[in-house]
C-alpha cells in the first residue's frame, strides 16, 4: 500500500517508521516549503502557484490512499484530492478541526462542555467580550495556531487593542481562562467499519503553550472520568464518520469535570508515549484504521512519560544511560522553541517513573522542572 501523507514533519516521519513493518510506502506532500520528515518520498506543492496541479497529479499517481499529519491546509485542496483517491479522515473532518470556531460549535451541538467563549472580528468586539466573560481571557486566532502561537492572554479588557494587533488575524475566539487542576487528552481510533478503541488518558504539562511532558496512564484517574472522555470523543468520531486517530485536549477542573479545549485530526504529541508504553502505538493504529485493518490493543504496558526535547538536543549518551529510556530524534536542526525529539521513559511504578523523569530533565538543556498534579 502506497500511503500519501499531507504534511512532512516529525509526525509523518513517525507514521512512516510505524508503517514500514506493514510494508507500507510513504509519499509526503509538503505545502510549507520546509519538509523535515527525512524519510520516504517528499514532494513539494506550491499553494500560491495555480499551475501546480502538475505536482499534485504526480503525487496522486503514486498513492493508493491519502491521510494527514498536518491539518492547516486549504479544504479545497483536500476536496480535490478526495475526488481522485480515498482520504482518511475526510475533508469534512479537516474543515471542522482546522477552525476553532467550527470545533466549538460542534462541541456545543454534541453537548460536550467547553470554556465560555465568544467569536469576534474587531478589536472593540474583543474588548467587549473580555468584559462580558471577565478577565483573564485567552484570545486565539480561529485558524492556523499551534504550540500557543496566535494567542494572547488578556488580564484586562484595556489590553484588547494591543492583543488584536499582536495576533493580527481577522477572526478570533475569546475564551474564559480556565483555572484547571490539570490538562489531559484522550486519543481514540476509529476504523473504516466504525469500530472505536480508546487509549488511556494522558496528563499533559504545557509551558508557554508548548507541551513539555505527558504521562499515561494517570495514576489517579477515576474510571468515570475516562468514560466521560471516551463518550465525548466517540460522539465526535461518529458525527464526523471519522477514520483514523483523533485527539481531544481537555481541561480537568476542581470538581473532576472536563472542559473540551480543542481537537486535532491526527496523531498527537500527547500520544507519543504509546510508541514505547502501549501495546500498539498511535501511529500503527492510525495506519491500521485507514487501511481497513483490525485495530490494535490500546492498553498501556507500564506507566510511561513522554519528555519533549525543545530548542536544544542534549547528550544522547546521557539520556540513553537511563534504564528503559527511548530516544526518538526528528533529525532537525536546533532552534529556540522547536520540537527536536522526545524521550519515552517507562517504569513499573509511578514513583519510579517520576524519579526517571527528574533524572532525564536534569540532563536536558533548558528542560523545565516536571510538575504533575498527583506528585
Ligand atoms: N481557555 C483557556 N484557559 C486556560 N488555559 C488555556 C486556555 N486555552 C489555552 N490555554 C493554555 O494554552 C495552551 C495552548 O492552547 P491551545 O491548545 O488552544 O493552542 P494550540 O496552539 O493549538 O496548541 P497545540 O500545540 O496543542 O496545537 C493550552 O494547552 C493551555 O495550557
Ligand atoms: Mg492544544
Amino acid at each position: 500500500m502506497n500511503i500519501g501523507v499531507l504534511g512532512a514533519g516529525q509526525l509523518g516521519r513517525m507514521l512512516a517508521l510505524a508503517g514500514y513493518p506493514l510494508a507500507n510506502r510513504f509519499i509526503f506532500l509538503d505545502t510549507t516549503g520546509h519538509p523535515s520528515a527525512g524519510i520516504g518520498d517528499v514532494m513539494i506543492l506550491n499553494l500560491n502557484e495555480e499551475g501546480d496541479r502538475k505536482h499534485l497529479d504526480a503525487f496522486l499517481a503514486k498513492v493508493d490512499l491519502v491521510t494527514y499529519e498536518f491539518e492547516h491546509l486549504p479544504v479545497s485542496l483536500v476536496r480535490a484530492i478526495e475526488e481522485v483517491r480515498p482520504v482518511y479522515p475526510s475533508s469534512e473532518a479537516i474543515r471542522v478541526c482546522q477552525n476553532r470556531a467550527e470545533e466549538k460549535v460542534l462541541f456545543d451541538r454534541l453537548g460536550i462542555p467547553t470554556p465560555a467563549y465568544r467569536l469576534v472580528e474587531h478589536a472593540d468586539e474583543l474588548e467587549a467580550a473580555a468584559r462580558e466573560l471577565g478577565c483573564p481571557v485567552v484570545a486565539k486566532s480561529v485558524t492556523e495556531g499551534y504550540d500557543g502561537k496566535g494567542q494572547a492572554v488578556l488580564r484586562d479588557p484595556g489590553e484588547a487593542h494591543d492583543a488584536w494587533r499582536s495576533i493580527n488575524h481577522p477572526r478570533l475566539i475569546v475564551e474564559a481562562f480556565v483555572e484547571f487542576v490539570r490538562e489531559v487528552s484522550i486519543i481514540a481510533v476509529r476504523g473504516r467499519d466504525g469500530e472505536v478503541v480508546f487509549y488511556p488518558m494522558a496528563e499533559n504539562q504545557h509551558i508557554d503553550g508548548i507541551l513539555r511532558y505527558s504521562i499515561a496512564p494517570m495514576p489517579d484517574l477515576d474510571d468515570s472520568v475516562q468514560q466521560t472522555a471516551d463518550g465525548y470523543i466517540r460522539a465526535l468520531l461518529d458525527e464526523l464518520d471519522y477514520v483514523g486517530v483523533l485527539t481531544l485536549e481537555l481541561f480537568q477542573t476542581l470538581d473532576g469535570g472536563l472542559l473540551a479545549n480543542e481537537m486535532a485530526p491526527r496523531v498527537h504529541n500527547s500520544g507519543h508515549w504509546t510508541m514505547d508504553g502501549a501495546v500498539t502505538s498511535q501511529f500503527e493504529n492510525h495506519l491500521r484504521a485507514i487501511q481497513g485493518l483490525p485495530l490494535g490493543d490500546t492498553a498501556a504496558r507500564m506507566p510511561t512519560c513522554m519528555v519533549n526535547v525543545i530548542g536544544r538536543e542534549g547528550d544522547a549518551a546521557q539520556i540513553l544511560a537511563i534504564t528503559d529510556a527511548h530516544l526518538h530524534r526528528y533529525d532537525k536542526s536546533e532552534r529556540a522553541g522547536r520540537k527536536l525529539a522526545h524521550i519515552n521513559l517507562v517504569a513499573p511504578t509511578h514513583d519510579a517513573l517520576l524519579a526517571k523523569v527528574r533524572a532525564c530533565a536534569a540532563v536536558l538543556p533548558d528542560a523545565p522542572p516536571p510538575r504533575f498534579s498527583f506528585d
